[in-house]
């Protein structure tokens, strides 16, 4: 029979699109139970053309899922997935908590889908960062065919990294700076203010003077691609943007590359599509992309004083292809095993 389906966080920007994936990708489940804090209790949302009431996560019985979403930050994570565990539910986790520990696989399905062909000790599956997710989908094809050197990698990450209190934030601090000295505004998530700026700072600055944004990046492709030496060093970069991420990503490789056949590889991989295939001059940008289930490339270029060395540049959307898709086609991928 059809799992029966959790879903922590269902109310927040990372849960509403879940919601909206299962529905439009037909996850099929024989119970949904909509889960977030006690502030939410008693809303209704509409799935599947059913109304669902918003349970607290204090009151909701966990032996009643045989999966369980996680997208409500890492100490709500950290204070129910063993709860929801512990009642025999499969976990799969959105935050940091799980995803570098040794009994938790952290999975890209277009990467290392296999890692799930037996379910973790932990009961957890880990869902990584949203700007990893995109750059090891392309690196893997990299690596394979040329094998990589090292990766110097730039972010350029959107608001709704931080949900939807990220996005509000965003729009409201930009009408404040558009009219003038007098508006009042208090950041709550970005400081300075995101409006008008650039920030070279995501999550908390680590004694080694990266961020621990730039240090996830690090670890956890290491820990996907099964690379424990792989040499890439980003920053990492909130911008104005409400939706998508964006990278410029350097590789150099073991080997020549051609950009004709680089382009071959990267647009066979799995959901992805190069934008600049046909035309050099073209290239994806988030309020272009949208909402899409493919991760875009554009601006290939082989350097110019290196022949194994290129350039690209990558947008994804982080909500779908840097959560809750790659949550939804773990999912996936464990239905199709049987193991849900
Ligand atoms: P709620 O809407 O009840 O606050 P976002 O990432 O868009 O900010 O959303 C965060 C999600 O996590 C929301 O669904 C939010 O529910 C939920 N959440 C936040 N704190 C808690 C908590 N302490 N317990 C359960 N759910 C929480």
């Amino acid at each position: 029979p059809a799992p029966r389906v959790a879903i922590v966080g269902a109310t927040g920007a990372v849960g509403t699109t879940l919601i909206e994936l299962i529905e439009q990708r037909g996850l099929p489940y024989r119970e949904l139970h909509l889960v977030a804090s006690s502030r939410s209790a008693g809303r209704t949302l509409t799935v599947g053309g059913e109304e669902y009431e918003v349970q607290a996560i204090e009151e909701f019985g966990f032996a009643q899922a045989d999966v369980a979403f996680f997208s409500a930050g890492t100490s709500v994570s950290e204070k129910w997935v063993p709860v929801a565990t512990a009642a025999g539910a499969v976990v799969i986790d959105n935050t940091i908590a799980f995803r570098m520990d040794p009994d938790s696989p952290l999975v890209v399905p277009q990467v290392n889908a296999h890692e799930l062909d037996r379910l973790p000790k932990s009961g957890v599956i880990a869902n990584p960062n949203c700007s990893t997710i995109p750059l090891v989908r392309l690196l893997r094809g990299v690596e394979d065919r040329w094998g990589v050197r090292h990766a110097v990698v730039s972010t350029y990450q959107a608001a709704s990294g931080l949900g939807y209190s990220g996005m509000d934030e965003l729009h409201e601090s930009s009408r404040a700076a558009l009219q003038g000295a007098g508006a009042e505004f208090e950041p709550r998530n970005f400081r300075p203010s995101l409006a008008f700026n650039v920030i070279p700072k995501i999550d908390r600055f680590l004694d080694s003077g990266f961020t621990l944004e730039e240090q996830k990046m690090l670890q956890e492709s290491r820990k996907i691609l099964g690379l424990p030496h792989l040499d890439v060093t980003t920053t990492c970069v909130r911008v104005p943007v409400a939706n998508c991420h964006s990278e410029a990503v350097y590789v150099e490789c073991h080997e020549p590359v051609d950009r004709a056949e680089l382009i071959e590889v990267l647009g066979s991989l799995p959901e992805v599509v190069v934008d600049d295939a046909h035309d050099p001059a073209a290239f994806p940008t988030p309020a272009v992309v949208g909402s899409s289930d493919l991760v875009h490339v554009g601006r290939v270029r082989i350097t110019q004083s290196n022949p194994r060395a290129f350039w690209l540049w990558l947008v994804a959307d982080n909500l779908r292809i840097g959560a809750a898709l790659n949550a939804v086609q773990i999912a996936e991928e464990l239905v199709e095993r049987g193991t849900l």
